[in-house]
């Protein structure tokens, strides 16, 4: 997954190709690179490894283009070092391309027989060594792009310039998403709408098998018989927002923080006295939901395991039947639809490219509706959805999630709440429930001190448990993937009945063992399990509302405030959060960029 940008103009690109490459960022950050040419054509192009910024010190060797292709890289085939670093060239060639081509190994070998030579290890370079030798026959690059396509098997979204064409792009898609930006004297393509909004809020998403040739003054699209194709133009509703730390040293403790607002802010919006307003999910939603006599959910890392926790909601409260499903395993997976099943994709980017096919796989399966729950708005599983419903939690740019993974919980929560009408009389109780996260929330960031002391226990680890049960073991799931996302340090989780069954021969007075023990009908069972812990002198960090007397100090434990149990998963993972956070600073890694990690995952 990386991301694309690139702008054809007749005025200087060099500083838009840059900002708008960092607004791409968050697609991976490898390394990066851009090719642009000057009036009189000549192709310049610069790489770095690393982050975007450093580029920078290059940027001077591409004062004079004005037409320009920007790529910044995730790593899949070949290390994240120069050579492997987009744009490759071929020649007078020059593509970006994001997605996987399958096929590479036996068209690297075709391409070798006709002596071209790699200087890559990347799949991506046979592309533009293809639409070399396919110009080199036909001197038409419309042809040349197309039959290159003809024989790549995977997914593409690709950008593409020729010295022979002067201030003009090509661009194909297939499976990545590619969007085609309509400004004035000159016109964009890009991943996503990020990078072209400070210009235009026009655009044309570029549909799979659909190519676009793009100079300053026009934009046209053709399909594969070079039939021109005429699209409409979209208008963007958003704006180009400007990120900043507002006085938190890392976007992740950010974020952390808005989960208080985010989450006060859904509650005035969607939650009356003591009902949730009508048709929150969109116009008639209500009457669709009530239809429900199941749901497939599906999502990716985080998302997923909020879909485990709105599974044991929903099961406890109604009759409906709930798998969740981890979208890159649905996608391959043969899928039994009973009448009356509702498919709920979440994704906080929208972008998750095993998300996205997973549910173009369900609008061909006889679901009775499909909804997305999303925090961005005109991302491709927004547009592919039949219902929507945006978070608007606010870009999210820590790649550790944090308030997608809330704000996602509490949208689960609504729906749990909405389709659980015609199983009893519980809505009020609920919403005053929902009330209740706002006027708890405050104290659990006051736990920040007593987290950060007790970070220093785990800087050293290299291993931890984490457990939980219930609706606390998706918690587990969640606590134990952000410890390992940023502090490099192995988490695995368990359902805490499970430790007995194999995992307690880890156990050893080294081992940390966290758990989350909301005081529920749960309680007593984890504290049971807990004591098989402590009786092999595990070290155990329990979050727990209930009164636990701290046997010694192998036991330390972090006092939750007390909660409704139906809003515990939304509270108990804030200071998890934040404890991550804390080990992570203490290692001193990338918080917010962590290692071979990248925001939007749009390969599969
Ligand atoms: C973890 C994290 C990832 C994402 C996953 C799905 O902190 O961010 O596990 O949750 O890649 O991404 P979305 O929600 O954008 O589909």
């Amino acid at each position: 997954m990386c991301g694309i940008f690139g702008i054809a103009s007749t005025k200087s690109t060099r500083n838009k190709l840059y900002q708008g490459l960092m607004k791409l960022e968050y697609r991976g950050y490898d390394s990066s690179g851009i090719s642009g040419s000057d009036i009189s054509s000549k192709l310049t192009t610069i790489k770095a490894t690393g982050p975007i910024k450093n580029l920078r010190t290059k940027l001077t060797s591409l004062t004079r283009i004005t037409t320009g292709i920007a790529h910044t890289r995730w790593a899949t085939h070949g290390e994240a070092i120069l050579k492997n670093t987009h744009p490759h060239l071929s020649e007078n060639i020059s593509i970006v391309h994001n997605g996987i081509i399958e096929n590479y190994i036996e068209l690297k070998s075709l391409l070798k027989k006709k002596r071209y030579s790699f200087k890559s290890d990347t799949d991506s370079e046979v592309i533009s060594h293809l639409i070399h030798m396919n110009y080199k026959k036909t001197k038409n690059m419309e042809s040349s792009i197309i039959s290159t396509t003809k024989i790549l098997k995977g997914s593409y979204a690709i950008g593409c310039m020729n010295t022979n064409y002067p201030n003009t792009i090509f661009a194909a898609c297939k499976g990545s998403p590619l969007i085609i930006g309509k400004g004035v004297n000159e016109n964009f393509i890009a991943s996503d709408i990020t990078p072209i909004l400070s210009d235009t809020k026009h655009y044309i998403p570029l549909d799979d098998n659909e190519f676009a040739k793009i100079t300053p003054s026009k934009v046209s699209i053709f399909n594969a018989n070079k039939k021109i194709i005429i699209k409409k133009v979209k208008t963007s509703k958003m704006n180009s927002e400007q990120s900043s730390l507002s006085g938190h040293k890392h976007f992740m403790h950010k974020e952390i923080y808005e989960q208080k607002p985010i989450l006060k802010e859904m509650t005035s919006r969607y939650v009356g006295t003591n009902k949730i307003l009508p048709n929150i999910f969109g116009p008639g939603t209500d009457k669709i939901l009530e239809n429900i006599d199941h749901i497939h959910f599906v999502a990716c890392g985080t998302s997923y395991h909020a879909s485990l926790v709105a599974k044991d909601w929903i099961e406890e409260y109604t009759t409906i039947t709930c798998t969740a499903e981890v979208a890159s395993e649905y996608k391959y997976k043969k899928i039994n639809v009973l009448p009356k099943t509702l498919f709920v994709s979440i994704s906080q980017s929208g972008e998750t490219a095993d998300t996205i096919s997973s549910l173009k796989k369900a609008l061909k399966l006889k679901y009775s509706n499909t909804l997305a729950i999303c925090n961005v708005a005109e991302s491709t599983l927004t547009r592919l959805s039949k219902l929507v419903f945006l978070m608007n939690a606010g870009p999210e740019i820590s790649v550790a999630s944090t308030k997608a993974f809330t704000s996602q919980l509490f949208t689960l929560l609504l729906l749990t709440i909405v389709i659980s009408r015609k199983f009893g009389n519980i809505e009020n109780r609920m919403v005053k429930d929902i009330y209740k996260i706002s006027e708890i929330i405050d104290s659990l960031y006051k736990l920040e001190t007593d987290i950060k002391k007790i970070s220093t226990k785990f800087k050293n680890k290299e291993h931890t448990i984490f457990l939980g049960k219930g609706t606390s073991y998706p918690i587990a799931l969640e606590a134990a993937l952000k410890l390992k996302e940023i502090s490099y340090i192995h988490a695995s989780a368990y359902h805490s009945g499970e430790l007995k069954h194999g995992p307690l021969a880890l156990v050893d007075k080294k081992m940390p063992v966290v758990c989350f023990l909301p005081d529920n009908h749960l309680a007593r069972l984890v504290l049971s399990n807990l004591a098989e812990v402590e009786a092999r002198q595990g070290q155990t960090f329990i979050f727990t509302n209930k009164k636990i007397p701290k046997k010694n100090n192998k036991v330390e434990i972090i006092k939750m405030p007390d909660c409704p149990d139906l809003i515990a998963p939304i509270l108990y993972i804030i200071p998890a959060q934040l404890l991550s956070y804390h080990v992570a600073l203490r290692k001193k890694t990338d918080v917010d960029k962590p290692r071979n990690l990248a925001k939007s995952v749009t390969v599969e």
